[in-house]
């Protein structure tokens, strides 16, 4: 079965065509991504009103360029992302989903984007005709606005999918959490931000030291430049345990009593765990630390700061930020991996592209860690089909075509 998978939650209007055979294994067929990305450089981060905008004049041509190598007759179903997300983004994927399901009479699984980074972990395989295209919104291109970026591919995709129980650590510029999955649509949240994403604020470090956004790639490339114990920067202390983690050690617990072997000591300690993520106050360290270095105070303001600084001085606060924030989800995924022994460990979302995230990992983990390749890791409509895919193969509800609504702030 085939399923078309729109995702248009922030700046990519991004369509993609997954297969899904009886055995749950997962074919790309199509995807294509048109990144509204350029338009928002200047402004150092996406700016709502020119994202919806921007999906309206490419989600037509978005998913015909997805479809037409498959023919809609091929196409089972249709998702959408319809949370979370920017409230004008999300309208304009859930309202086309919802009037082409109507028209081509399929069914509609209506799609939570977070989980959608985990399921892209599912596609095993891509058909050769699949091409990756990506037609950027170049505002130097002249007339032809669309400058098309078209080539055919080739992705490196993981060889199997992860096992459940699955834990997976989803770290995007919207997202920071870690949920365990024990089955398909079988979750529960870990822990998650209090605050920042951590892509974010690898954006706002970024921007504050004059490196242009998205701040995660332009890090991580200044990144080997500088020392990354040049200082020390704090990692936030946590202590807030949510209600599913409370939920989820009761049960652990009760389980390890049954079969007596449980190690007491150790899983009390554990159960004092948040996996719960700050980063505001790192970011605010990283300002403080660049205003001494240069010999100013607090009063310093931010926008002035690329100036002052020595190329030197960025690729130090370049390397040690990115130490500290990667290290600091690194350490929760360590603990979560100890405290509930998972099958397999996905890291997922735009973060999961970071080679210093996959390089901790594979550090400090004694299985190897699932990852997709990094054009499948930022937001694409591949997840969201692939998602929809299980939705439709495993008997979950449809959503309603004449009724579906956006949640902006829908969470797992
Ligand atoms: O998943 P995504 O495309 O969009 C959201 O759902 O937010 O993630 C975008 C985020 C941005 O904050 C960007 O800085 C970060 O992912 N990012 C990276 C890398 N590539 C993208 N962060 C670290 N290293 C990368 N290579
Ligand atoms: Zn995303």
């Amino acid at each position: 079965m085939r399923i078309l998978g729109i995702e248009t939650s922030c700046d990519e209007t991004a369509v993609a065509v997954v297969e899904i055979d009886d055995n749950l294994n997962c074919t790309l067929l199509s995807n294509v991504v048109a990144s509204s990305m350029d338009l928002h450089v200047q402004y150092g981060g996406v700016v709502p009103e020119i994202a919806a905008r921007s999906h309206i004049e490419s989600i037509l041509p978005v998913i015909d360029e997805a479809v037409t190598p498959v023919g809609w007759d091929m196409v089972d179903g249709i998702a959408v992302t319809y949370g979370a997300g920017l409230g004008g983004s999300l309208l304009v994927g859930v309202m086309t989903a919802r009037t082409l399901a109507i028209a081509k009479d399929k069914p509609l699984y209506a799609c939570n984007h977070v989980e959608g980074h985990v399921y892209a972990n599912f596609i095993t395989k891509a058909d050769l005709s699949s091409q990756f295209l990506d037609l950027r919104k170049n505002p130097d291109a002249g007339d032809s606005k669309n400058q098309d970026l078209r080539s055919k591919i080739s992705y490196q995709l993981p060889a199997e999918p992860p096992k459940f129980p699955i834990l997976a650590l989803i770290v995007s510029g919207g997202h920071s959490q870690l949920v365990l999955f024990r089955n398909h649509f079988d979750y529960r949240l870990l822990g998650r931000t209090q605050d920042d994403a951590v892509g974010e604020a690898f954006d706002k470090v970024a921007k504050m030291i004059g490196l242009p956004y998205p701040g995660g790639p332009s890090v991580g490339a200044l990144a080997p430049s500088g020392d990354p114990y040049a200082f020390e920067l704090p990692k936030a202390q946590m202590h807030s345990i949510n209600p599913a983690l409370q939920d989820l050690r009761r049960q652990f617990l009760d389980l390890r009593k049954d079969d007596q072997s449980g190690d007491s000591k150790n899983s009390d300690l554990r159960s004092k765990i948040s996996y719960d993520f700050s980063f505001s106050g790192l970011k605010t360290a990283v300002l403080r630390r660049a205003q001494e270095m240069i010999g100013q105070d607090f009063t310093f303001p931010s926008k002035n700061l690329s100036g002052a600084l020595s190329e030197a001085q960025k690729a130090d606060i370049a390397a040690v930020f990115q130490r500290v924030a990667i290290e600091t989800v690194v350490d929760k995924t360590i603990a979560a991996y100890e405290e509930f022994s998972p099958a397999s460990v996905v890291i997922a979302g735009g973060v999961a592209a970071s080679s210093e995230l996959r390089r901790q990992l594979e550090g400090r983990l004694p299985i190897k860690i699932h990852y997709q390749d990094p054009k499948l890791c930022t937001d694409n409509g591949a997840m969201i089909a692939t998602l929809g895919a299980f939705k439709l193969k495993l008997g979950q509800p449809t959503a309603d075509p004449y009724s579906l609504e956006i949640q902006p702030n829908l969470s797992m």
